[in-house]
């Protein structure tokens, strides 16, 4: 498929699946652009039909307004409303209790509480990884990462995780030997019979923890059912597992296709937080989310009629050149804030701040080994339900002789 502008169509028009297995790097970067040059809001009719919106201002006034644009029928194309995950597919009032739940694992004064245990974590990885002399970076660190601080979050037992660890790392492999179908369902299945027999753990006692907190915990004067719990600790687990994976192995990609890059981070480690923002921006890891409009709405000029899918494009939005001059150009120096690498509005990310905290320390563990080069063939996924993006194999070493050569 060829993500081209049809022309001569009214509305606006695009050929965007966000599942083609074509939108991958350096192309759907190609796509975005198309998009947006066609218009503030474009048409396509892949998976059953919706709207794109392609201009920052747009997009973030539409996660501003859930009220038009809900969440309620899912976050993917198409917006069947199946399956619907805690809180990310809820509007309020019942995503404002459901979230209220969830926020005290992940507050700033529990990031806090948590970075020496980061720090640690990250360092023994990387440590282990740099005294193996590097092998694919995804593999080795950015995939069991975000795993082992899940498991400090939420306080699940080492052997779910381990389980867990299993189901994706099969999950992966499908994806980096670029297979036709990787069976997402049975993964999603088994992540679920996973956090069931959690909750099976803790009900019988004896552990502490978020799982116990959720135990006890009440909505409009009720304890949740157990597909609710279960939901929520999907959530903890999916949410923040691909997103900081697919963040961390693309800064690390960043730093071997561009030693310019590199060579200034490694002289001031300070500016790493800076690096992070600007790849969240740049690279937009979590690439576009789904909503439906919920009655008529013009976006740009454009009619959008009730009951419309429309897929807010992050990634767009985050290159949109009117809000970010030059935004194809890397620029840690350039100012950041307000970019939807986290989203924006009652959605707006909750693991923020730990996955900065957790990116950060990352890099500047980084800078503290041998400059770090790439060493083999690197193979991006494809759009990962339509949302995802991020090298799916990254191989690279240190070379302790750069820096003598200054
Ligand atoms: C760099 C890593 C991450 C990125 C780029 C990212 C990106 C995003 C984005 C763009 C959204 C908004 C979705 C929408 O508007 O529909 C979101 C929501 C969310 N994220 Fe993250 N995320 C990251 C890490 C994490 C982590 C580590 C966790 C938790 C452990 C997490 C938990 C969540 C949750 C629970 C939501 C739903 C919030 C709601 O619906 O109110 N994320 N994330």
């Amino acid at each position: 498929m060829n993500p081209a502008v049809r022309s001569g169509s009214c509305p606006p028009s695009v050929d965007f699946d966000p599942y083609s297995p074509e939108l991958t790097e350096p192309g759907v970067w190609d796509a975005y652009a198309a998009a947006h040059a066609a218009g503030p809001a474009v048409r396509s009719e892949r998976r059953g039909g919706f709207w794109m919106l392609t201009r920052y201002d747009d997009v973030r006034t539409a996660l501003r307004d859930p009220q038009t644009f809900s969440s309620a029928s899912g976050h993917r194309i198409p917006t069947d409303g199946t399956q619907r995950a805690i809180p990310i597919d809820f509007d309020p009032p019942l995503h404002t209790a459901y979230r209220r739940l969830m926020t005290g694992a992940l507050s700033p004064a529990r990031v806090r509480e948590m970075k020496p245990f980061l720090e640690r974590t990250v360092g023994d990885l990387v440590d282990r990884f740099v005294t193996a002399g590097g092998g694919d970076f995804v593999r080795e660190v950015a995939l069991p990462l975000p795993l082992l601080v899940l498991t400090e979050l939420v306080g699940f037992d080492p052997t779910t995780v381990r389980q867990f660890r299993e189901v994706t790392e099969q999950m992966w492999a499908g994806l980096a030997d670029h297979e036709e179908e990787v069976d997402f369902t049975a993964a999603r299945t088994r992540i679920y019979e996973l956090m069931k027999a959690e909750i099976v753990a803790h009900r019988a006692g004896g552990r502490a923890g978020f799982v116990t907190e959720l135990l006890d915990a009440e909505i409009d004067g009720r304890r949740l059912d157990d597909e609710e719990m279960i939901s929520i600790l999907a959530t903890f687990a999916v949410a923040g597992h691909e997103t900081t994976m697919n963040s961390a192995s693309t800064l690390v990609h960043l730093l071997v296709t561009e030693p310019g890059q590199q060579d200034r981070l490694r002289a001031n480690p300070e500016l790493a937080p800076r690096y992070v923002e600007e790849m969240l921006r740049h690279r937009s890891p979590a690439q576009n989310f789904a909503r439906r409009t919920t009655c008529p709405v013009s976006v740009g000029g454009q009619d959008i009629a009730e009951g419309e899918a429309v897929l807010l494009s992050f990634a767009a939005a985050n290159r949109d050149p009117e809000r970010f001059p030059d935004p194809n150009r890397f620029d840690p120096d350039r100012d950041a804030r307000g970019h939807l690498g986290f989203g924006w509005g009652i959605h707006q990310c909750m693991g923020a701040a730990l996955a900065r905290s957790e990116l950060a320390i990352l890099l500047a563990r980084l800078c503290a080994h041998p400059p770090i080069v790439a060493a083999g063939e690197v193979r991006w996924s494809s759009l990962q339900g339509g949302n995802h993006l991020g090298p799916t194999t990254l191989p690279v070493r240190f070379e302790p002789q750069r820096d003598e050569k200054g």
